[in-house]
């Protein structure tokens, strides 16, 4: 499918989806992030695609929201159009894992686009923040809510009134990231955990992502007991007996997705 705002590549089983912005800094408006939205539930529906990564450009993951396309907005625009909350549905319901490859700068929704990946990978030279407070407003896509379920209040808080910016080696001690590669070999480095992921069984990488994903939505008896019957459900599936078989035998298992 033809996208002016991104770029779609399928190779190796893994989907990358490049912001494509250059001039705008990948700036996040409508256009894009619908494009990204059906790119998405595109990879969702492909069984060519097993983990998804996206990118942006070597400067600029995405320096937010798209500022020119908000700033003339009325509050009832804002509210009856439920701004990029669809969308921002549409990137958290994907089932498939997803990684944010993060090189240089990620702020406002730029930063809120990558919370919303499964995990984060940054080049050293990226930086994170949300200041949208030096534009009169505040996050309005995570930002509030994400940041300090990985970062915790006090950095959160930080991050968010003053608006100052989290190089990559203060994110990932923060938790924010889980690696920190050298910004050249950034997308060597995320292909190559994508290629990972998309070795193993389908049903066990959605199932596992589900139950991560639970932690942030209930009590800690709760998501277990909910990890457990989902660990459970997958003796079920031909994968777990495939790959548990492979095991004792010394080879590599031949995951089928079934
Ligand atoms: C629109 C943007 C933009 C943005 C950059 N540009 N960020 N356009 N929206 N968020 C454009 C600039 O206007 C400029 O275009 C071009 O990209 C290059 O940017 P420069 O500022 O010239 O580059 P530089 O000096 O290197 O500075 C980079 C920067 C800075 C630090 C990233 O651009 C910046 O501070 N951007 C805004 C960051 C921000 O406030 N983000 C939060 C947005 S609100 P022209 O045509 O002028 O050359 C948000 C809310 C999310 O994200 C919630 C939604 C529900």
């Amino acid at each position: 499918m033809a996208y002016e705002t991104i770029i779609v590549e399928v190779e190796d089983h893994v989907a990358t989806i490049k912001l494509n912005r250059p001039d705008a800094m990948n700036a996040l408006n409508s256009h894009l992030l619908g494009e990204l939205s059906d790119a998405l539930a595109d990879a969702d529906q492909n069984d060519k695609v097993r983990c998804v990564i996206i990118t942006g450009s070597p400067k600029a993951f995405a320096a937010g929201a798209d500022i020119k396309e908000m700033s003339e907005k009325s509050y009832v625009e804002m509210f009856l159009s439920d701004f990029f909350g669809r969308e921002g549905n549409a990137i958290t319901s994907t089932r498939k894992p997803i990684i944010a490859a993060v090189s240089g700068y990620a702020l406002g929704g730029g930063c809120e686009l990558a919370m919303m990946c499964d995990f984060i990978i940054a080049g050293d030279n990226a930086k994170f923040g949300q200041p949208e407070i030096n534009l009169g407003v505040m996050p309005g896509l995570g930002g509030t809510q994400r940041l300090t379920r990985f970062v915790g209040k006090s950095k959160a808080m930080d991050m968010n009134l003053t608006g100052r910016f989290m190089d990559a080696e203060e994110a990932e001690r923060a938790g924010l990231v889980s690696r920190v590669v050298p910004a050249k070999k950034l997308m060597e480095e995320a292909r190559s955990a994508a290629e990972k992921v998309a070795e193993k069984s389908l049903i066990s990488t959605i199932a596992c992502k589900e139950a991560v994903n639970r932690a942030y939505e209930t009590t800690l008896a709760e998501g277990l007991l909910y990890e457990r019957r989902l660990f459970h459900a997958l003796f079920a599936t031909e994968d777990q007996k495939e790959g548990m078989a492979a095991f004792s035998e010394k080879r590599t298992a031949q995951f089928r997705d079934r």
